[in-house]
Parts: C-alpha cells; structure tokens; sequence
C-alpha cells in the first residue's frame, strides 16, 4: 500500500484529481467504481470543472456505483446513485448507458447484483471512502475477501452514521454493495481519507493486523494500492 499523503485539503483534492486526469488520458476506456458520502465530494467537483475545461473526458469511459441504500424511494437525494449523478455524472460527458447503479427496489436483487459483477469484468480503477469501522463500500467487519456484489445489513455504526446523507430519519438498515472481490480484483485501488474522525482508523489500516475485522486492512495485500491522506486523517501515522 503506498501512502500518499498531503499538507492540506485543497492539496489532496489536487493530487487525487491530477491522478485521476492521468489515468483517464492513458486509458480514455476506464472502467471505474465511485464512491459517495462527504470525502469524495471535493475531488468530483474539481473533476467535473476539469471536464468542463476540456481537460479531460469520460467519453469512452464506464462508471460503477460502489453501492445503494435500500428500503428508501428512487428520488432520496440521500442515495448513492441521485448523489453520484448530482457530483459528477450529469456534469460530465460521461454517456447515460455507462453509468452503472442498483436498484434496491428492483425485483431481484440477486439477479441484480449477478448481472453487475457481469458488466463490471474487471475494475481498473476503484476508489473508496472508509468507513469509522474499516468498511469499504458496505462490505462491513467480517465480509469475506471473496465476497461478490450483493445484499447486505449495516451495521448499526453505519446507520447511525449514514444519518449525515439524509434530510430525514428514516435511516436505512441495509443496502446492496460491490463485494471484497471485484474490489480485491481490481487492476488499482485508491483509498480516500480526510479529517481528524479518519485519523484512528487509518491508522490501523496501514498499521494493525490485516484482517477481516478491518475490510480496509485487506488492501495492504493490493499489489496496486494507494491510500490517500490529508495531514488530520493521516496524524497518527
Ligand atoms: C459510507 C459509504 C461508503 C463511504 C464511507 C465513508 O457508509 N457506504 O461508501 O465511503 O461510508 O463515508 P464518508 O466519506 O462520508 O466519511
């Protein structure tokens, strides 16, 4: 795992963006898994202002949703896929067929989630939050590192934290996430950490015993994985 670290904020979404630009104009084709919640929000802005700009393109690109909430309706601003479309997908060039995402109140989500892993093949890039528990995407504490695309429950940490994604208290209880697999089996991994809350959890991630009790520990195994860190999420360290 190689640790990238920076001075502050602005720098971090400077560098994870200029990385970003460089593995699109190598690979104009990428075929890439996003995250949501508060971390990644800052590099989508700047991306989508790089597009804007010409800088860059998604043209011929292909995006996953790393996962979704379930038991909410399909218009929750709160989901993961209208959050997606919101930060980046409708301000980029990106064609509405390659943007990939679930439907929690589809009919079967196992069929669903069969037919993701199909699609997806094999990641070429995949960025992720962590979770205060370590979880990637929501494959919680003790998801196995095979794990494929599937239905899960939250643990109830990530409930009670998922709280700051709505306007509302109807919290959901589960949700349907790309496995440790697809994300293990990935061509490059980026980890994305911001914020004093990130400090201890990072920490353990580069430097406690690897295992499924920390999903984010398994990517020290990566042979293709950064960790990105800002000077609060990386002080213990
Ligand atoms: C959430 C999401 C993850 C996200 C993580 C960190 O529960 N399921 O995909 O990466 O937790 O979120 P944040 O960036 O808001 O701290």
């Amino acid at each position: 795992m190689h640790l990238l670290r920076f001075d502050s904020l602005p720098a971090w979404v400077s560098g994870v963006c200029a990385l970003w630009r460089d593995r699109l104009r190598m690979n104009p084709a990428l075929n890439i898994c996003l995250p949501t919640g508060l971390t990644p929000a800052a590099v989508y802005a700047e991306l989508a202002r790089n597009v804007d700009r010409g800088d860059v393109s998604f043209t011929r690109a292909s995006v996953f949703a790393l996962d979704e909430f379930g038991g909410l309706p399909a218009d929750d601003p709160g989901l993961t896929r209208n959050t997606l479309r919101r930060q980046l997908v409708s301000l980029v060039d990106l064609p509405s067929e390659r943007f990939h995402c679930f439907d929690p109140n589809g009919a079967d989500i196992e069929e669903q989630c069969r037919r993701y892993d199909t699609a997806i093949g094999r990641f070429d890039l995949v960025l992720l939050g962590i979770g205060l528990n370590g979880h990637l995407g929501m494959n919680e504490p003790g998801s196995d590192a095979g794990s494929p695309t599937r239905r899960v429950d939250l643990h109830e940490t990530t409930i009670q934290s998922s709280a700051r994604y709505f306007e509302h208290g109807n919290l959901p209880r589960w949700g349907i996430t790309v496995g440790l697999g697809p994300i293990l089996a990935a061509r490059e991994v980026w980890l994305l950490a911001t914020g004093t809350a990130k400090a201890s959890v990072a920490r353990e991630t580069v430097k406690g015993e690897v295992g499924l009790h920390l999903p984010a520990s398994l990517l020290r195994n990566h042979p293709n994985c950064s960790f990105f860190l800002d000077s609060e999420a990386g002080a213990l360290l």
